[in-house]
C-alpha cells in the first residue's frame, strides 16, 4: 500500500496514518554522526530501535507517562499519535560525556552531582546549538510552561529509566527526548514524542564501561548491532537464541516480535 510521507528524518520516517490524528514511523537503518558529516546503513538497527523504543515507551505509558507510542505494527514501524514536536532536543545528563565533557572541559565518565538537563535548538543549519529556556520563550519555540512540563516529565523518566536499566546491568550515562503538542479542543499539553534507543542515550555496561549505543558508530568502534543486540536481550525483549543475521535480514522470528 502506497502511503503519503510526511517527513523524513535522518534515521526515521514518518508516513500519514490509518486514521485522523495518527501517523506510522518507520525506523530506518541509517546511521548519521555530526549533523550528517557521517554516514551510514547498519542493516538491523532500525528493527532493533523500533522493538527497544516500543518496550521503554510502553514501560512509561504504563506508570502513566503520556507519549505519543499507540503500538507497534511490525518490524520497522509503529502507530503513533500526531503531535506537532517542540523544536528542542531534551538532553538529560547523569555522567559527564560526549558534548559536556568537550565543551565543559569535565573527563567522561565523572558522576554529575545530580541530574541535569540541557536544551538544544533542533536546527541542522545552525548544528543543533545549546540554547537557554529563554531563548525557546523568547523565540515562540514553547512557552515556559510547556518547557516545565517536559523537563519535569524528563528527570521522571531519567529516575525510571535509572532503575530499568541498573537492573540488567547498564549505566544510563545521558539521553536525548523530544516531546510533541496536542491539543484538546482549545488546550494543549505535552507529550512524549520520537523515540528512546541505544541511538538516542548512552548505555555502558555496569562491570566493564563498554559503549552498548550509538558512540559505537560515532567513534568508528564498530560492533553496533551487536551492542543494541545485546541491549534488547537484557531487556528480556529477544527471546533466547535469536541471531543477529535474522535481524539483519529483517524476516525473522527474531524478535517475534509478540507483545509481552
Ligand atoms: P551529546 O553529548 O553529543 O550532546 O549527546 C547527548 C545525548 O543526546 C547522547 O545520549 C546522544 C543524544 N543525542 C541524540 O540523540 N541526537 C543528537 O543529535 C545528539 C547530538 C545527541
Amino acid at each position: 500500500m502506497r502511503r503519503k510521507k510526511i517527513y523524513e528524518g535522518k534515521a526515521k520516517i514518518l508516513y500519514e496514518g490509518p486514521e485522523r490524528n495518527t501517523l506510522v514511523q518507520y525506523f530506518k537503518d541509517d546511521a548519521t554522526a555530526f549533523n550528517n558529516k557521517k554516514k551510514a546503513v547498519i542493516e538491523g538497527k532500525g528493527v532493533l530501535n523500533n522493538r527497544i523504543s516500543e518496550f521503554l515507551l510502553s514501560q512509561l505509558n504504563d506508570i502513566g507517562i503520556e507519549t505519543h507510542l499507540i503500538k507497534r505494527l511490525n518490524m520497522r514501524e509503529q502507530l503513533i499519535k500526531n503531535c506537532e514536536i517542540l523544536p528542542i532536543e531534551f538532553v538529560v545528563r547523569n555522567i559527564a560525556a560526549g558534548s559536556l565533557s568537550t565543551r565543559l572541559g569535565i573527563a567522561e565518565g565523572t558522576m554529575l552531582k545530580r541530574p541535569i538537563i540541557e536544551y538544544y535548538y533542533k536546527n541542522d543549519d545552525l548544528d543543533d546549538p545549546l540554547v537557554t529556556e529563554e531563548h525557546i520563550e523568547v523565540n515562540g519555540w514553547a512557552s515556559t510552561l510547556e518547557i516545565a512540563q517536559a523537563s519535569e516529565t524528563a528527570f521522571r523518566i531519567n529516575d525510571f529509566l535509572i532503575g530499568l536499566f541498573r537492573g540488567v546491568g547498564i549505566k544510563l550515562v545521558d539521553f536525548k527526548l523530544e516531546f510533541g503538542r496536542v491539543w484538546n479542543t482549545d488546550e494543549s499539553r505535552v507529550i512524549l514524542a520520537d523515540e528512546i534507543s541505544p541511538d538516542t542515550c548512552r548505555l555502558w555496561d555496569t562491570k566493564d564501561e563498554k559503549k552498548l549505543d550509538k558512540d559505537r558508530f560515532r567513534k568508528g568502534l564498530g560492533g553496533l548491532v551487536e551492542a543494541y543486540t545485546e541491549v534488547a536481550k537484557r531487556l528480556g525483549i529477544m527471546p533466547e537464541g535469536s541471531n543477529i543475521m535474522e535481524i539483519k535480514s529483517g524476516i525473522s522470528k527474531t524478535i517475534k516480535l509478540k507483545k509481552k
